[in-house]
């Protein structure tokens, strides 16, 4: 990986951790609450989401502590996501993350709700926000909550599970990725350019690219299911086979499943040079989004 990215992963990926750290364990949570919550949050992950919205909320001229406390409600919802994604009613894997997921190491019930509390904390961090105005908040409390509900990344999880053994065409399973992936990813990029200050038409431009990334990230994910390292992902491979799950490298192969997606980094790209961003990381985090090996 190019340094001057990876040093650029690292310096906000500390940025967020920090945040989090701070935010969660100065609440007044139940201790065993607390520690199964925290728990997924120090587990690691990639911080990607908060990671993109800095950049494009930076991108755009804006700051990025008045942005901090959004990135850290999404990390909060994406890990409430994986929590349940884990469990066995849903795609019952044991490892996330590099360690044992959330119920294997306590048991279902707190899994559950640990997932539930880190739902309804993201929303309580951005209400808190210091930066933003009461305004900004309804306005970014309102689109995560379509992106994260029964509009969105839900929804799309159910998909998923509904689909199970099933064939069904492309079409259905690109609606499925845009829900149970796209959405959250494309909260990211429009969040942060919203914070930074986009105009209308620079938004406008960036609404397709940030709904093609969702789509790219997820037929990565599909693809690391197929061929990655269990070890450097920290979560198994052979899940979605094993769960007869609807993929991309399932209905396209691996080949086409890399050239669709080469096809989406491209038009990603030209949506993205439309908006205008002075800024090019950008143009590199759509590139590792597509090509990371974990
Ligand atoms: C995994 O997301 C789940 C999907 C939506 C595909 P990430 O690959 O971003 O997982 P972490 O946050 O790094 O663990
Ligand atoms: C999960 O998709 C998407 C969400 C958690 C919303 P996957 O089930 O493919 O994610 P992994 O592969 O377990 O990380
Ligand atoms: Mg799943
Ligand atoms: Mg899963
Ligand atoms: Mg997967």
């Amino acid at each position: 990986m190019d340094q001057s990215l990876s040093l650029y992963l690292e310096k906000h990926q500390a940025l967020i951790n920090d945040y989090l750290e701070d935010y969660i364990t100065n609440k007044p949570i139940l201790p065993s609450l607390k520690t199964s919550m925290l728990y997924s949050i120090r587990a690691g992950g990639k911080r990607l989401r908060p990671i993109l919205m800095m950049a494009s909320c930076e991108a755009f001229g804006g700051k990025k502590k008045d942005v901090l406390p959004v990135a850290a409600a999404l990390e909060m919802i994406h890990t409430y996501s994986l929590i349940h994604d884990d469990l066995p009613a849903m795609d019952d894997d044991d490892l996330r993350r590099g360690q044992p997921t959330n119920h294997k190491k306590f048991d279902e019930a707190t899994a559950i709700l640990a997932g539930d509390a880190l739902l309804t904390l993201s929303f309580q961090a951005i209400m808190e926000a210091e930066g933003l105005s009461d305004k900004q908040k309804v306005h970014l409390v309102k689109k995560l909550s379509i992106a994260s509900g029964a509009l969105g990344m839900v929804a799309g999880q159910l998909m998923d599970m509904e689909s199970e053994g099933k064939e069904i065409p492309l079409e259905s399973l690109e609606k499925i990725h845009h829900l149970k992936t796209g959405r959250l990813i494309s909260f990211a990029l429009m969040s942060g350019a919203y914070i930074g200050g986009a105009n209308e038409r620079q938004h406008q431009s960036l609404v397709e690219t940030a709904d093609l990334l969702g789509i790219i990230f997820q037929i990565q994910d599909d693809i690391l299911d197929v061929s990655g390292n269990a070890a450097k992902l920290g979560k198994p491979v052979g899940s979605d086979t094993i769960n007869n799950k609807s993929t991309y490298p399932g209905i396209l192969g691996i080949e086409g499943s890399l050239k669709t997606k080469n096809i989406y980094v491209n038009r990603a790209k030209n949506s993205l040079r439309k908006a205008e961003v002075g800024n090019t990381m950008l143009f590199t985090l759509i590139d590792h989004l597509s090509d990371r090996d974990h």
